[in-house]
């Protein structure tokens, strides 16, 4: 049975409040009101989306909202695909984050419909959380990046705050899961990524690694 949290992601009404509500305030709560993680979002996404022919993908890609700031940036035939297996946030995407250099596919991100060593950039963002078996999900994003290529991923991290009491229940029971401070990187690791950088804000770590040529 699917969690809560898988729920919501099915869910019409919340991908039409996901973007401009729910991300923003999400962003937020993971450095605990403070500005930490947006800040690092906001370079994340100028570094994602500067000028080039890349072809990047965007794995778990909602309602398009990083495939499209992506997808504008990039020039030639730079395109940027998004994949999603919610028909709600994906016709969302269609709807308000389509563009020349975006594209949507439906598909689930444990087996990826891409051949291997395909993409310039390989994104899995605020995702991994609600996703209930995710470290194959990671082997499958270095699987599809192209030797050269980098995989970029945003998710939850163990810090002192699920120490308190009922944090981890209360996660657990919604389907959000929160990653011990090494399982990401060692799985990108095992999968064969090297430069392996992580930097944990609040309570969300970005993850950068590059599969290697
Ligand atoms: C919180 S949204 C993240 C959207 C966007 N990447 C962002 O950073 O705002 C998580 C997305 O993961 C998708 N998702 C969850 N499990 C998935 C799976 N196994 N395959 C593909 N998409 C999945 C959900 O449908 C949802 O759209």
């Amino acid at each position: 049975m699917d969690s809560p949290a898988q729920q919501l992601m099915r869910n019409p009404v919340f991908s039409h409040v996901y973007e401009r509500l729910w991300r923003p305030v999400f962003t937020r709560l993971f450095s605990l009101g403070g500005t930490g993680t947006a800040d690092f979002d906001r370079a994340l996404t100028a570094y994602l989306s500067r000028p080039g022919e890349r072809l990047v993908l965007d794995v778990a890609c909602g309602p398009g909202n990083y495939t499209r700031r992506v997808a504008d940036g990039l020039t030639g035939d730079g395109r940027c695909i998004g994949i999603d297996f919610s028909p709600a946030m994906l016709s969302m995407a269609a709807r308000t984050n389509a563009g020349p250099r975006a594209g949507y596919i439906r598909a689930d991100a444990h087996a990826i419909p891409f051949a291997d060593n395909t993409f310039d950039s390989v994104t899995c963002l605020a995702a991994l959380y609600l996703i209930p078996d995710p470290l194959p999900v990671v082997d499958e994003l270095v699987r599809v990046a192209r030797p050269g290529g980098e995989i970029v991923v945003f998710t939850s991290v163990s810090t002192e705050l699920d120490a308190l009491p009922g944090v981890r229940a209360v996660a657990g029971a919604s389907g959000y899961r929160i990653f011990g401070r090494h399982e990401i990187i060692e799985r990108l690791r095992s999968a064969g990524a090297e430069h392996v950088e992580q930097t944990i804000t609040g309570q969300g770590q970005y993850v950068i690694a590059v599969k290697p040529g």
